[in-house]
């Protein structure tokens, strides 16, 4: 039985041909140790740090001019950039599937006396506004996605958008690829509580695929009573290949940028910023 499964987690997976995304983000323990991290100033986990989150609201706001527009935050988590879009004068709609993170986004708006408009939802499978300025996609949520999942996503974010409107979302860059190795370990609780309150041994294989530009984080999480697995699949890009699917998409790409200050990309960047047109 054991052997089978640590046997089963050192075979290198299809690409894409096991996902677990949403166990991440909606299984309710997993979920608020997720949102601790997007709140935690100490680490860029889940979400970025506020710093460098107002600088990428800056020069959003620089470029498309956030005043007076409609915006719609997809993947929201717990609404750091909705609530500032909104703060420089956007009508927001923030989506997300996760009612922690929407919970704590709601009650932050509340408390900010912020008329953002929150909504629980999958924006892969469920309905979404339409007639938006601006679609905002952050923190590389595209990367995790499947070929077939990132051109239904992009077609369907084109048809939020009115006519010349702007989808400006981010992508893990190659040369960050460039810096990842294959490796097995594992441990006894592993990243503390993180994905169990119960004693539990972790154990995390990482498989890339060179020539796909491709890395799959495997892990094995056995506690007392329960065993799950998380398949965390991470796409890394250079301009040409995001460029060539947000066109295939029917977008047309405007400008790639660095992420952190919206200024020209250079090869080194980890992260690539996209600014597309409907
Ligand atoms: C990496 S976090 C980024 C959150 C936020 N954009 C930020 O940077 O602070 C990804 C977020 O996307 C949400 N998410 C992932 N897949 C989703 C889907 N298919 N539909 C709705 N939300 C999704 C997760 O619940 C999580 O809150």
């Amino acid at each position: 039985m054991m052997y089978a499964a640590l046997d089963d987690l050192n075979r290198r997976p299809e690409p894409f041909s096991r996902c677990t995304i949403d166990t991440l983000w909606t299984d309710p323990w997993i979920a608020r140790k997720m949102l601790d991290y997007h709140l935690d100033q100490g680490t860029d986990l889940a979400s970025r740090r506020f710093e460098t989150i107002d600088g990428i609201v800056d020069w959003v706001d620089r470029k498309l001019g956030l005043s007076g527009k409609s915006v719609c935050d997809l993947g929201c988590g717990p609404g750091l950039y909705a609530m500032r879009m909104a703060g420089r004068g956007a009508t927001v709609t923030g989506v997300d599937f996760s009612a922690v993170a929407l919970a704590h986004a709601r009650a932050e708006a509340a408390a900010g006396n912020m008329a953002i408009a929150y909504r629980q939802a999958d924006y892969l499978t469920d309905d979404l506004p339409g007639d938006q300025d601006l679609v905002t996609l952050i923190y590389c949520d595209y990367c995790v996605l499947s070929p077939q999942d990132r051109q239904r996503l992009l077609k369907r974010i084109k048809g939020m958008l009115k006519p010349g409107g702007a989808l400006v979302f981010d992508v893990y860059a190659t040369a960050q690829f460039a810096q990842r190795k294959e490796a097995a370990t594992y441990g006894r609780n592993p990243m503390g509580d993180f994905w169990s309150p119960d004693d539990h041994f972790g154990f995390q294989t990482i498989f890339l695929y060179e020539e796909q530009n491709l890395a799959l984080d495997r892990y094995l999480i056995v506690t007392p009573t329960r065993r799950f697995e998380i398949f965390n699949w991470l796409q890394y890009f250079d301009p040409e290949a995001i460029s060539a699917e947000v066109t295939r998409a029917g977008l047309a790409v405007e400008e790639i940028v660095a992420l952190a200050n919206g200024e020209p990309w250079t090869p080194e960047a980890g992260e690539l910023a996209i600014i597309a047109r409907a």
